[in-house]
């Protein structure tokens, strides 16, 4: 029996994709406890958002838990994750004599200094970014309550009424869509000219770059697949992205086995990108479900190279107690 003849298929392959320096360390810092400290180690709220990187980190001795209450006491340490959290968080681990790591990505540790300082100058805050995401509640958690208000859509910004018009400054979620970030802020700054801006981008280099890739690559395929979790901001950013840039086929899935074969439909290119949270064999794992179907060539697209990476804590640089 011959097989049918498969039809021709160019997978173009966004670059930078995946694993961000922020979500590295962070998982990092998971496995390098639970090899120092033995398990279980425990992880405040999902370490990364990706089902597959929390199963294989349980499966490895983590346990995740929503608040720290929920952690007997103990010697066990444990990890906060790389969104941030609240000043209360680490200040309630330390009244109740919790060992705990700090995997907060620094990029997002540097908007909450950057909040700090607009504080300390008396500035209210406005912050761009998702009402519910953990890293907007760590961010507005670094400052009494008041002191920051959040902006979601173009339309609160044109409709915020800060307290002072004179003294404010704007800050943003690091994992937002630079387009829609740049309307929102060309209103606040319309508004109130006297905003202060952030010395450099808090939109961090890898959810930037993993958004010009797909704006590259979205325009000649027929479908775009996004690798990501629903609930991780940078990966559904990368969807709108897509579809806006003219690939209205783009579909966020978390793995190979959600693809909707239906709405995908006929194509002979398709673009495949992957969020910050999302491993690489996610990646390799729709390929092959591609190759399954067709006579895949894939294309690798790159728009940016990423040297970035990040210190561990300083509790993990040192050698471990004898
Ligand atoms: Fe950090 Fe950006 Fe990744 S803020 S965790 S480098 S998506």
């Amino acid at each position: 029996i011959t097989e049918p003849t498969k039809l021709p298929l160019t997978v173009h392959l966004c670059a930078p994709r995946g694993f961000c320096a922020g979500v590295d360390r962070a998982i990092q810092i998971v496995e390098i406890a639970l090899d120092r400290y033995g398990p279980p180690v425990y992880v405040r709220h999902e370490i990364v958002h990706n089902r597959y990187v929390v199963e294989e980190l349980k499966r490895k001795g983590a346990v995740f838990v929503e608040e720290l209450d929920e952690i007997p006491a103990g010697e066990k340490p444990v990890v906060f994750s790389a969104h941030g959290v609240p000043k209360s968080v680490p200040a309630d681990a330390a009244r109740r004599e919790m060992f705990f790591l700090d995997a907060t990505c620094p990029l997002v540790s540097k908007v909450h200094r950057e909040a700090e300082i607009h504080f300390k100058r008396g500035r209210h805050i406005l912050l761009v970014g998702h009402a519910g995401h953990p890293e907007v509640i760590g961010t507005m958690g670094q400052l009494p309550e008041g002191a920051v208000t959040l902006v979601e859509t173009e339309a609160d910004a044109e409709t915020v009424l800060p307290p002072d018009t004179d003294n404010l400054a704007w800050i943003t979620q690091t994992t937002l869509s630079v387009d829609d970030t740049r309307a929102i802020v060309a209103v606040l700054t319309r508004r109130f000219p006297r905003i202060v801006a952030p010395h450099k981008d808090d939109i961090c280099y890898a959810t930037t770059n993993r958004q010009d890739a797909v704006r590259a690559v979205a325009p000649r395929v027929d479908a775009m697949i996004v690798v990501g979790a629903p609930n991780s901001s940078n990966s559904q950013r990368l969807r709108e992205v897509a579809s806006r840039a003219g690939c209205e086929r783009a579909f966020l899935i978390q793995r190979a086995a959600d693809i909707d074969w239906e709405a995908v439909g006929t194509v002979s290119a398709v673009g495949i990108t992957a969020g910050a949270s999302a491993p690489e064999i996610l990646v390799e794992e729709v390929i092959d479900a591609f190759a399954a179907r067709y006579a895949v060539t894939v294309e690798t697209v790159r728009t940016a190279d990423e040297t970035v990476s990040f210190n561990l804590p300083r509790e993990l640089r040192l050698p471990a107690a004898q």
